[in-house]
């Protein structure tokens, strides 16, 4: 006889359709109705960082035509011992959105004598073995991590209650890339906040031709799109979701030249109906899901909005072609 442990079967559409998850607990719930019944439809990108997506994220970096992992860094290792020279002894480094842990390890070996690290990441595979990868490879070093969304306010206060002077926030990667104006000008006074009297050391991502970063976040793997579609099966997995992900929707990244941003989108293949949470919502055929924005700088205009959230430029550091840049900022 064929025996499926009741605990590993999968949920039958029927009994979805019964359990349903309370949206007063679950943010996640919350943020997909409020995105899925906007005539826009959006989903917000941070949560495509479960497990299966962090797996995904870390392939992306590893792509051919994902340029932005691997030039920066090429420029951190370029440029260390004199990023180095701007950095005090025995700073308490905080890294909000930490992911594997790959790019501080640099910073970390360069540094006279850090005393802290402190990782605030959402996924909870990434910061295990980020923390237990540091704690490692740096004994003398204090290492702390904290489960959490950076954009939360809580965590930030969580930190920053727990540092003391001399911090340097680590914030590589062009994340501030993924959020628009309003949010970005937030999050980095945040970070101004995380570093108090201190420095941050932020990875921007700069304009470059049209090509380039179309093929970055529309590689021929297809890895972009898995990752882009694992949002679909989150939810399935997570929210009683009832999407045919594959039969129903198709990955699409555009460059958005107004907003000077590249757009990451699903869009429905045809006419059909998808269940949340028993919460129908229709899709027209060519409707779109806008999930990721990545707003790609030029100095000018990061330094206008590093400056609306009370930052300056102390030092820069560029990768060849102007491709890149990495910012010290202080207040
Ligand atoms: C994390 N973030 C900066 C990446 C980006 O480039 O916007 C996420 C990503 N999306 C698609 N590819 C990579």
């Amino acid at each position: 006889m064929n025996m499926v442990d009741p605990q590993l079967a999968p949920l039958s559409n029927d009994i979805k359709n019964d359990v349903k998850i309370d949206i007063k607990d679950n943010q996640f719930l919350k943020d997909v109705l409020q995105g899925l019944s906007q005539t826009n439809k959006t989903l917000p990108c941070k949560y495509f960082y479960d497990e299966k997506g962090s797996q995904l994220f870390e392939q992306i970096c590893e792509l051919d035509e994902y340029y932005v992992t691997d030039t920066e860094i090429k420029l951190l290792q370029n440029n260390m011992s004199d990023i180095a020279k701007f950095i005090q002894p025995n700073c308490n480094i905080i890294e909000p959105g930490s992911g594997a842990g790959i790019k501080i390890q640099l910073l970390l070996s360069a540094l006279d004598q850090p005393k802290s690290f402190t990782a605030l990441e959402i996924s909870p595979s990434a910061l295990k073995y980020s923390v237990a990868t540091i704690k490692k490879k740096y004994p003398a070093l204090e290492v702390n991590g904290l489960l959490g969304d950076f954009t939360d306010q809580e965590n930030i206060n969580k930190i920053k209650g727990s540092q003391g002077n001399n911090n340097l926030v680590f914030f590589p990667g062009s994340t501030i890339g993924n959020f628009e104006v309003d949010q970005a000008i937030t999050v980095l006074k945040n970070l101004s906040s995380l570093a108090g009297d201190g420095q941050i050391l932020i990875g921007v991502d700069l304009i470059k031709p049209l090509n380039t970063m179309l093929e970055a976040y529309n590689d021929k793997k297809g890895i972009t799109a898995a990752f882009n579609k694992n949002l679909l099966h989150r939810i399935n997995s997570e929210l009683n979701g009832q999407i045919e992900v594959e039969q129903n929707f198709k990955h699409q990244s555009i460059f958005n030249a107004e907003k000077s941003r590249i757009e990451m989108h699903l869009i429905s293949k045809q006419d059909h109906s998808i269940k949340v949470n028993g919460v129908d919502f229709h899709f027209k055929e060519g409707e779109s899901v806008h999930t990721e924005n990545s707003h790609k700088y030029s100095t000018t205009s990061f330094e206008r909005l590093a400056n609306l959230a009370g930052l300056k430029i102390k030092q820069s550091w560029y990768a060849p072609n102007k491709a890149f840049v990495l910012f010290l900022l202080e207040k």
